[in-house]
């Protein structure tokens, strides 16, 4: 219904703010699509050398997707569930960055804490892990996002929830396909390396 359709848009419309580029460009570092990696999220605002912009961008991708979904959770999970499709797409394909957007790593663990929390906290712990090990955040971003369907199966026992982490997971593995083409030419940057592009 209206709902549904509502909640969908303001996700959207929270997700689609740049958090990194606009903290960056804030910042003065001008235009990070010019640097690095030339993704707008967390990982790639730690290239320009400034932490505290890194987390803060985290915290505030995270941040949008889980007041989205917090929100629309006030009308029920269903409709919450389109506030956080809405939210990871709005990240992805933002109108004001004529659709050029980021990879939806951070949006993803705010939308799948606000939803289900033990799911959420699970994927951030696969992330940390596969990221303290390996030093790459596309490759602990691949792995979290492709977990959360078995944990929204193990820890919810939730079909609904296992079907939209899948389709998440989808999402964000296909935006990640040059870092995927990088990992496996082994050509990708670790976490806190300038180099790449
Ligand atoms: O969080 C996004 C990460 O998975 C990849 O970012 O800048 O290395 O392409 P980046």
């Amino acid at each position: 219904g209206p709902y549904l359709f509502a909640a969908f848009v303001l996700g959207y419309l929270l997700g689609s703010v740049p958090f990194g580029l606009v903290l960056t460009r804030l910042a003065g570092l001008g235009d990070l699509r010019q640097s690095g990696s030339g993704n707008i999220g967390a990982t790639n605002v730690l290239r320009t050398g400034r932490k505290d912009l890194a987390l803060a961008t985290l915290i505030l991708d995270a941040g949008k997707g889980a007041a989205a979904v917090l929100i629309a959770y006030t009308f029920g999970p269903d409709v919450a569930l389109m506030a956080a499709y809405g939210a990871v797409l709005g990240h992805l394909f933002p109108v004001w960055l004529k659709f050029a957007g980021g990879k939806g790593v951070a949006t993803t663990l705010g939308v799948h804490l606000a939803m289900a929390w033990p799911m959420g906290a699970a994927c951030c712990g696969v992330w940390l892990l596969v990221a303290v090990v390996t030093r790459y955040s596309s490759l602990a971003a691949l792995v979290s996002v492709a977990s959360a369907p078995a944990f929204a199966w193990w820890l919810m026992g939730d079909l609904q929830l296992v079907q939209y982490a899948a389709v998440i997971a989808v999402v964000v593995w296909l935006r990640h396909h040059a870092n995927i083409r990088r990992l496996l030419s082994g050509t990708e940057s670790k976490i806190g390396q300038k180099s790449k592009r």
